[in-house]
């Protein structure tokens, strides 16, 4: 049977890898070897989606992080490649933009293993940010580029990837799968309403972790000083990504909004479905807030789901109060038509099937 080794670290990637992983055990004709780095590791940003998602448990966890750039992506190289001389897999899948991606991919290219790099082509054109740097690599040493839209195709091939040995695939974007598979799941399984005291459908549902935000004293500030205002007329809820719990200490920065801990995939999907807006830096919440039809303020000043902007589903402010501020006034009244299809269908079938193709 052919083999898969897949590489998961951060939160965003269990959520991607359970849609694949969910692919393979529904035909059980590829064996799939997870590898987890460790990046993310409290229970609350790991575990609880591999028992809520019921991804397989990772043959390997490699415990690395809370290291710097460097240390972390060099330890996971060395361990990754100790891992792929191992197993001997037909191709290693990695998914977005984190250190765990850049890793796998980077020990995959050396020892001449295929790669797949699902989430592929996405571009914020800003090279300070540790995620451009880790996509574009990882890009340009894959041997087959799953992109999540058309833009992320047209990206490629400015960059002039049309004249590489690669293949390159449009098949939507695998969170779209994720929320429409588990969204049916989390009404019956979710308890957030039950043990919190959130305003059912009267709240704004944010989180910020971006390094560019969090590490920067000022813009945290001005993000949170525009919160505490936002949340003077609406609730604001933000489960906490434990990157900004650490800086929003160690900045002394007071909030008057409803700090939360992360919470689990089944409640984040009824905290989505039933909030009246959505302010982010994730670059997965702000497409989850279209998927459930809520609009979102893009706490960045640039975004790689250009899509959304461009259609007027979100604004972008980056970490500016005032036009966050306006954001919000604008936003929380305005109605759209949120049915129109940017992100696709049945992606991780489609998925799955051009791996499949890939390794035979
Ligand atoms: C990482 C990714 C980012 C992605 C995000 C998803 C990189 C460069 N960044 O950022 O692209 O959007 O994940 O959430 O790969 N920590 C804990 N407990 C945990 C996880 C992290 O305390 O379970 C702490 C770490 O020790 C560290 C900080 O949070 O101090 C940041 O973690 P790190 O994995 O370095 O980056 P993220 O900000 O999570
Ligand atoms: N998420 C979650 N619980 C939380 C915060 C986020 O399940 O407390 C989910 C969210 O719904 C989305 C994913 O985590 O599916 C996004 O991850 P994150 O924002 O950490 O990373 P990014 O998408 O920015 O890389």
């Amino acid at each position: 049977m052919k083999k898969i080794v897949t590489i998961l670290g951060a939160r965003p990637q269990f959520i991607k890898g359970a849609v694949l992983s969910r692919e393979i055990s529904k035909f059980n004709d590829v064996e799939e070897v997870i590898v987890h780095t460790g990046q993310h590791y409290d229970a609350n940003m790991s575990a609880v989606f591999f028992d809520e998602m019921k991804i397989p448990q990772p043959k390997y966890n490699l415990a690395i992080n809370g290291l710097n750039h460097g240390a972390m992506t060099g330890q996971m190289l060395e361990k990754i490649e100790a891992i792929l001389v191992d197993e001997k897999p037909d191709a290693v899948v990695v998914f977005g933009d984190t250190n765990s991606t850049l890793a796998g991919a980077l020990a995959a290219k050396k020892l001449h293993i295929k790669i797949v790099h699902v989430e592929a082509g996405l571009r914020s054109f800003n090279m300070k940010m540790p995620e451009e740097v880790n996509r574009i690599v990882t890009d340009r040493i894959s041997d087959l580029l799953i992109c999540p839209t058309q833009k992320a195709i047209e990206n490629l091939q400015l960059e002039g990837f049309s004249s590489f040995d690669v293949a390159i695939e449009n098949h939507g974007d695998i969170m779209k799968d994720a929320m429409d598979f588990y969204s049916v799941l989390a009404k019956d399984k979710s308890t957030i309403f039950k043990k919190t005291s959130i305003n059912k459908d009267n709240f704004l549902l944010a989180t910020i972790h971006r390094q560019e935000n969090t590490d920067d004293r000022n813009k945290l500030s001005d993000i949170f000083k525009s919160l505490d205002a936002i949340n003077e007329f609406t609730q604001v809820v933000m489960p906490l990504h434990p990157r900004t719990k650490k800086k929003l200490s160690e900045y002394n920065i007071d909030t008057t909004i409803t700090l939360i801990d992360p919470v689990g995939y089944f409640d984040m999907i009824m905290l989505l479905t039933h909030c009246k807006l959505v302010a982010t830096d994730s670059g997965g919440l702000q497409k989850e807030a279209f998927f459930n039809q809520k609009h979102c303020i893009i706490v960045r000043e640039e975004t790689e789901w250009i899509e959304l902007v461009n259609n007027n589903f979100a604004q972008l402010t980056g970490p500016n109060s005032d036009k966050i501020l306006d954001a919000f006034h604008d936003l929380n009244q305005k109605k759209s038509n949120f049915n129109t299809n940017l992100y696709g269908d049945n992606v991780g079938e489609k998925i799955y099937t051009s791996i499949k193709q890939l390794i035979q």
